[in-house]
């Protein structure tokens, strides 16, 4: 956000607000007087919630606001992330129209909300098949059980790994070695590290691969577009990303 700041000349400050669960309400008074707005994350992207004067129906659906626009004291809620994923896939040119998501936490969400209101075929498989039901009732798409996991994996033509395995333990898979799409593309949404297992497997495989780090640029993108109401410089804050993740 500095760096998107800085492109375009606009004066202010983008830093941490570390806030205790109790210390919500608090924070959020001091939001409204002085911020054009703040994004929150884990783990106050659900508690947040009854805590805004709006929440739009996308982040009501979710589940969960990562942005808070400042509406002339009036706090509302977004959720980017949704728009942030599918932007990315548009960028990369991967409307393909059918895919397979591995989490039904609050990344998944995003993801299959975005895709199911794209018109997306969604299959959702989750470690705790309850909440992946769950998730598919609320949103759309359909669940994949355990039993027929690998089959869907090796026919889907996009993988997305929508669970937090693999974060800060780059060897960790969400699937078993060796089952990866047949000759899809393969999404993880970890960002820490950006070259996780899966991504390595997939690309020694030969499939096209892409890290968390453009969804994290295209929820930042859309969160900076609806802080300034001006277009985002796209190629500053992807350098900036990219040079701090190297
Ligand atoms: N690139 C981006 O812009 C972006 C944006 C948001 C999130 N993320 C990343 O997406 C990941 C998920 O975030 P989240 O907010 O959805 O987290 P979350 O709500 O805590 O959900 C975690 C998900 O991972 C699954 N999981 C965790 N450990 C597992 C394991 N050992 N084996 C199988 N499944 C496991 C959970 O399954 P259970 O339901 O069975 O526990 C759940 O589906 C994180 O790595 C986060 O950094 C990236």
């Amino acid at each position: 956000m500095r760096a998107a700041m800085d492109a375009l000349g606009i004066e202010g400050v983008y830093e941490l607000l570390p806030t205790k669960a109790g210390g919500l309400e608090a924070r959020l008074g001091a939001v409204r007087e002085r911020f054009a707005g703040v994004n929150v994350t884990v783990p106050h992207k659900e508690r947040i919630v009854p805590h805004l004067d709006e929440v739009t129906p996308e982040a009501a659906a979710i589940g969960a606001v990562n942005t808070v626009v400042n509406v002339e004291g009036r706090l509302v809620g977004h959720n980017t992330d949704a728009a942030g994923f599918y932007w990315a896939l548009e960028r990369a040119g991967w409307l393909t129209g059918e895919a397979l998501v591995l989490g039904a936490g609050g990344a998944a969400r995003a993801v299959v909300h975005a895709l199911v209101r794209e018109g997306w075929l969604v299959g959702v498989h989750n470690r705790s098949l309850a909440r992946a039901q769950r998730l598919v009732e609320e949103l759309g798409g359909w669940l994949v059980a355990p039993e027929k996991l690998e089959k869907a994996v090796r026919r889907t033509p996009l993988l997305v790994n929508a669970t937090s395995v693999g974060l800060d333990e780059p060897e960790d898979m969400p699937l078993p070695p060796g089952v990866l799409p047949k000759s899809g593309r393969v999404v993880d949404l970890v960002y820490r590290p950006l070259e996780t297992r899966l991504l390595r497997e997939a690309r020694a495989a030969g499939l096209e691969v892409q890290d968390g780090l453009e969804m994290l640029l295209g929820q930042g993108v859309r969160a900076f577009e609806l802080w300034t109401g001006r277009r985002a410089p796209v190629a500053a804050m992807e350098r900036a990303l990219r040079e701090r993740s190297a």
